[in-house]
């Protein structure tokens, strides 16, 4: 099948998608957009969480033919004119990045988070990130991240 879809704001067409293949796959290896991590694909660790229209999804959990007519925003999307979006920066500020194979999709769920609930409670952090797992920083630093982030956006 043919899936026409828009990716950080470009059309893109993939042809021969076959009917079991996810969203995940068509952006790493058909798009060239690997900042979606394939951890798990069984929607359990949130590496690989991207917008679709404006819905947090588990792109590994998205049938590829889902996406057709409709809008993805990854975390390669996020930021602006080559600047890194403030959700990326505070990541790095705080020191939330270990190995790096959970943030991109932390960055995006803390992006979606923050556009919902611009000044969350920790228990409100706790939350929105509990489908996303980190197996270096014990979380800490992740929870700092977050509170930069919403500090500079609230600025
Ligand atoms: S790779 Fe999709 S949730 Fe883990
Ligand atoms: S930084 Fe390594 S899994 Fe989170």
């Amino acid at each position: 099948m043919r899936v026409e879809f828009t990716v950080n704001g470009e059309r893109h067409t993939a042809d021969d998608v076959w009917p079991g293949e996810s969203l995940l796959y068509v952006l790493r290896e058909r798009l060239g957009l690997p900042g979606s991590k394939n951890a798990c694909e069984q929607g359990e660790c949130g590496s690989c969480s991207v917008y679709l229209d404006d819905t947090l999804v588990c792109a590994c959990l998205v049938a590829a033919g889902q996406a057709n007519g409709r809008t993805v925003r990854t975390v390669e999307g996020l930021g602006h004119g080559g600047d890194l979006d403030p959700v990326q920066r505070a990541f790095l500020d705080a020191g939330a990045v270990q190995c790096g194979f959970c943030t991109p999709g932390l960055v995006v769920a803390t992006h979606d988070l923050l556009h919902r609930i611009p000044d969350p409670t920790d228990a409100e952090i706790r939350e929105a990130l509990a489908g996303n797992l980190c197996r270096c920083t014990g979380y800490e630093m992740i929870l700092d991240a977050v509170r930069v982030a919403a500090a500079e956006l609230a600025r």
